[in-house]
């Protein structure tokens, strides 16, 4: 491609480091979708005539036939996909492939190819996190009333419903999917016709090639055209935090259905057994889907970290890009359908997490509210009455529902039998009707109010 000025090959530690086709392959249809678009443009605007557009394209669409069905035969010394592509594409349709790189760079060329691909990227994304959230919600509405005990620092806290828990996870998801969606807004525009980074001196449209990729407009400055890599790490970014998300649902998900907890089950299909032990039902599909989340974040480190020092414009370091976004993109997809499908699949044990909703003296607070509401005692001091009233449970090995009024009045006389009406892990869950408070009624607002936004 550039034979004219060197008078050796590369070494093949140079092509070895060098080469990129291993993996920029999977730029093939982005590849000829750009060059279609460039080739159009290019004879629309008088720079090659209607004959070699025409060779261009009938040629441009037997190599993607070629590549799709496995019988292209990629080559190392050719570097990259764009050399691929256009070495077959010379061999095909000879002379007029030639002019089909005319005020083109491969610079802007791999720039309009990576985004293109990050563009499905983000949809597949957004579908994905669409259909996880529907999963989510399925689950949590018939489970709009079902107690759970609800944890800080994993210690028992306050009850709470297993749908209102559920429906957590659809807020996050939801924000996961508006910053894919806001980053792909960002990135719709196209880099093509930057040339090497200066633009070029052909009477090219960028406008013309944007609207034929499907993009808003151009980039504005060619200069930052073939330098940016932000909608890839947006995209990354945006993984990694629904990784994380994804990562804290599993890991309640492998507590909940242990033994000792018992929350839920999960069908033997998303789990496995053990070697040694013959009761083990292991819940691997969660602990991978909490695993690679370092993948993903592992990405968006390297790729940050690639880019930091890169002065402007194109460094061949930016080919680094790809390697770390296919990953992190196959990751994210694979860990969110095996999400949906462990939340369609799981199956809550009503029983267990109401027996445990209760341990803990998981009611205390609503034991000190009471005492505001009823025996207008301030807050800070119910909150002390309702310490000694616990330990006083704590001691007898009994629960604050199960401590005689006596007890109760020993403490505090004036606590009368009304008490026991709040004690209940029902009744505390029923009361917290504060706006998104875990009331069966709000849960179950919050559920309608969803359902119209998915
Ligand atoms: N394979 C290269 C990459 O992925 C394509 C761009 C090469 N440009 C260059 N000036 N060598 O970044």
């Amino acid at each position: 491609m550039w034979g004219g000025r060197f008078s050796s090959t590369p070494s093949a530690l140079m092509e070895a480091i060098n080469a990129s086709i291993g993996f920029d392959r999977r730029l093939a249809a982005q590849d000829i979708q750009g060059s279609v678009a460039h080739s159009a443009m290019l004879a629309r605007q008088g720079i090659i005539t209607e004959d070699d557009r025409a060779a261009i394209h009938e040629g441009l669409q037997r190599v993607l036939g070629e590549i799709e069905s496995g019988a292209f035969t990629f080559s190392t010394a050719l570097e990259d996909i764009h050399m691929n592509v256009e070495s077959r594409l010379r061999e095909i349709v000879g002379d007029p492939a030639a002019r089909l790189h005319t005020a083109r760079s491969r610079n802007d060329q791999v720039a309009v190819d990576i985004r293109l691909w990050v563009r499905d990227a983000h949809d597949r994304t957004d579908e994905q996190l669409t259909a996880l959230m529907r999963a989510l919600l399925a689950k949590a509405e018939p489970h709009a009333a079902t107690v759970m005990p609800g944890f800080t620092h994993l210690q028992s806290a306050q009850p709470v419903t297993f749908g209102h828990h559920l429906m957590a996870y659809v807020e996050m998801f939801a924000r996961d999917r508006g910053r894919i969606r806001d980053s792909r807004r960002r990135l719709n525009e196209c880099p093509l016709g930057a040339g090497a980074l200066a633009g070029t001196s052909f009477p090219i449209d960028r406008h013309q090639t944007a609207t034929a990729l499907g993009f808003d407009g151009p980039t504005r400055n060619s200069l930052d055209s073939v330098s940016d890599r932000d909608s890839l790490l947006e995209f990354l970014a945006a993984a990694s935090i629904t990784a994380m998300h994804l990562s804290r649902l599993a890991e309640e998900i492998i507590f909940w259905m242990s033994a000792p907890f018992g929350f839920v089950r999960l069908p033997d299909r998303w789990t496995t057994g053990s070697s040694m032990m013959p009761q083990k039902r292991n819940p691997d599909a969660a602990e991978l889907v909490r695993g690679k989340t370092g993948r993903v974040v592992g990405s968006l480190v390297a790729l940050l970290t690639v880019m930091k020092g890169l002065p402007l414009t194109y460094s061949k370091d930016m080919q680094e890009d790809k390697e770390q976004l296919f990953d992190a993109a196959d990751t994210i997809e694979i860990v969110l359908a095996a999400m949906t499908g462990m939340v369609q699949d799981l199956e809550p044990v009503p029983e267990r997490m109401a027996a445990v909703a209760g341990a803990g003296f998981s009611t205390a607070t609503d034991l000190a509210d009471w005492l505001v509401r009823s025996l207008n005692i301030p807050f800070r001091d119910a909150h002390h009455v309702t310490g000694r009233i616990v330990s006083e449970a704590e001691r007898r090995g009994c629960t604050l529902e199960e401590l005689p009024l006596e007890a109760m009045q020993t403490v505090e006389p004036r606590i009368h039998q009304g008490i026991y009406d709040v004690l209940g892990v029902e009744n505390s869950v029923r009361s917290r009707t504060s706006f998104g408070g875990t009331s069966p009624t709000n849960v179950a607002e919050q559920i309608a109010w969803w359902r119209e936004r998915v």
